[in-house]
């Protein structure tokens, strides 16, 4: 696999902090990006409505043709406003990020029961390979979302009879991995997709809102922690999670 692709976002971060004008234009820049990404199935439902209206409705096949595809519609609306809520829900707990212990192994459990009936569909197996004693500092909401989207992604870009790992990493204490050996990505596409709404292929990702990524890289980044990515084309991803890991003094410590 070729080097990990560093995506901290020091200089942005930096920009961000220069002052109000700026930040109006990146939320009109923003809101723009949403009505963008809402039109296209607004506008898909209601020529499907028009054409059922104008006769369809009378071809029972056409019908329920035409009804499956404004299904898929809908639930990619519902997936949208669920994912921009997370946006939301994110930005908005920027001041009181409430940080614990806890176990990586639970937590890469539960993302991975979360993801088995897409796993199984598309005949992927899910590894968790972490000791049970493995804690990360962190928000336990927020690393369940870290930790759904990476394995909710790596099984969508795996084929069937591929496998995904989460695991941790010997290089620092707070450091775990999410790899998988599905479709990779070209090594150009990898500083984009943490974009909001990127997707590499559009067609393959179908019914995916382009945003669980950004999620997960507002969530590092809230957490002082850092996502780099190794990837090769045909071969599979890795996702590496390096959180901050603050040593903990125990009373007993103290007391020496
Ligand atoms: N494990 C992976 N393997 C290959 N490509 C990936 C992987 N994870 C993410 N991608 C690419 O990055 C894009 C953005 O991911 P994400 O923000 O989670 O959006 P979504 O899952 O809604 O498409 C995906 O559409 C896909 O093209
Ligand atoms: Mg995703």
């Amino acid at each position: 696999m070729n080097g990990p692709v560093d995506l901290s976002e020091k200089a942005e971060q930096q920009s961000s902090a220069t002052g109000a004008p700026e930040q109006s234009s990146k939320d009109s820049s923003w809101i723009a990006e949403v009505s963008h990404e809402l039109r296209l199935p607004i506008a898909n439902i209601r020529l499907l409505v028009e054409t059922l209206l104008d006769g369809a409705l009378e071809d029972p096949d056409v019908c329920r043709r035409m009804l499956k595809r404004a299904y898929s519609e809908v639930e990619r609306l519902q997936k949208l406003a669920q994912d921009l809520l997370s946006v939301e829900q994110v930005s908005q707990s920027r001041q009181e990020l409430r940080l614990e212990w806890v176990e990586l192994a639970a937590r890469a459990r539960y993302a991975a029961e979360s993801v088995s009936a897409l796993a199984q569909a598309r005949g992927v197996q899910v590894k968790i390979d972490v000791a049970k004693d493995f804690r990360v500092h962190a928000n336990q909401e927020q690393l369940d979302q870290v930790l759904l989207n990476l394995v909710e992604n790596a099984v969508k870009f795996t084929a069937s009879g591929g496998h995904v790992t989460v695991s941790t990493c010997s290089s620092s204490p707070g450091c775990f991995e999410v790899s998988d050996t599905g479709c990779g990505m070209p090594q150009s596409e990898i500083p984009k997709i943490f974009q909001r709404f990127y997707r590499i292929d559009r067609v393959q990702s179908k019914g995916s809102t382009g945003l669980g990524l950004s999620i997960v890289k507002n969530i590092v980044d809230l957490h002082g922690g850092r996502i780099t990515v190794e990837s090769e084309e045909g071969k599979g991803s890795t996702f590496r999670v390096d959180l901050p890991h603050p040593t903990v003094l125990t009373q007993h410590q103290v007391q020496q």
